[in-house]
């Protein structure tokens, strides 16, 4: 119970790894906040949660500044502060380099680059106060340039550089900020696999622990830790949770 008393915001807490953020902090006693797109889904992660902890959704389109900014505020209306931030939000479109338009870097720094920036900005001055934390998402797509993640890699590299900037500049804040690189089993990730099976078991093969994380007790928990007292003269590192994928290989 070692958050009971603290509020946290979640981005894409309404399934995938977000829900498991979100579920591993709620057993910790944590209030936590999350924003999704996905009302159904959304609604359905608020209450079973709600029999763990405090949990509320808040229906927010990313890719929408005046959504994000006015579901930011809904959060303080109600709960006066945060204790930490996490970006965990993003959606994207894979095309090879010479096929990827604008449209595809449109969605992929509109889900995850820009809110990321806007609620960390949003964040800062609570988080001065309360001494919190932050935990952006990032991807060993992005380190590795992986074929055909053009945009994606380009949003999740702006994330891991603004993170790092952020990290520097409000340090003295005692604000600490992390960023992992996850791989889990999500509902993306199942989606992703039913038009890429083959290149989704050469992933599975390239795993050195040979299996994908589990949104909650691998990636939540690891999340839960970045977002505790024991992580804080943790800040500006990049955390690759994917069984040692990208180290190792
Ligand atoms: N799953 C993996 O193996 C893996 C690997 C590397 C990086 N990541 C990163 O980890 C994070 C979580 O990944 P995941 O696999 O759980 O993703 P996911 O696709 O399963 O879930 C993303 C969540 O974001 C929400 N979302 C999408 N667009 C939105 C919008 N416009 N507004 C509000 N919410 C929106 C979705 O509804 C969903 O609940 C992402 O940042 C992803 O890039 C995941």
């Amino acid at each position: 119970m070692k958050f009971k008393g603290k509020t946290f915001l979640v981005t894409g807490g309404a399934g995938g790894i977000g829900k498991g953020i979100v579920t591993a902090l709620a057993k910790e006693g944590a209030r936590v906040v999350f924003f999704d797109i996905n009302e159904e889904k959304g609604k359905a992660t608020e209450e079973e949660i709600s029999k763990i902890s405090e949990c509320m959704f808040i229906k927010v389109n990313l890719m929408e500044k005046d959504d994000v900014v006015a579901g930011f505020q809904k959060v303080i209306d109600k709960y006066t502060t945060i204790h930490g931030l996490v970006n965990c939000a993003q959606a994207s479109r894979n095309l090879p380099f010479m096929e990827t338009t604008e449209k595809e870097f449109e969605l992929a720094f509109g889900t995850g680059f820009w809110p990321t920036f806007h609620l960390m900005k949003l964040s800062y001055p609570h988080l001065k106060e309360t001494q919190g934390s932050i935990v952006n998402f990032a991807s060993g797509a992005g380190l590795k340039g992986m074929l055909t993640q053009t945009s994606y890699a380009a949003a999740k590299e702006a994330i891991r550089g603004i993170s790092r900037v952020a990290a520097n500049e409000w340090g003295p804040d005692n604000i600490n900020i992390n960023i992992v690189c996850p791989i889990a089993a999500s509902e993306g990730v199942a989606e992703w696999r039913q038009h890429n099976a083959e290149a989704y078991d050469q992933m599975v093969s390239a795993i050195p622990l040979r299996r994908l994380g589990d949104p909650e007790q691998d990636i939540g928990r690891v999340v839960s830790f970045l977002l505790s007292e024991d992580a804080k003269f943790m800040t500006g590192q990049t955390v690759m949770v994917d069984g040692g994928s990208v180290m190792l290989r």
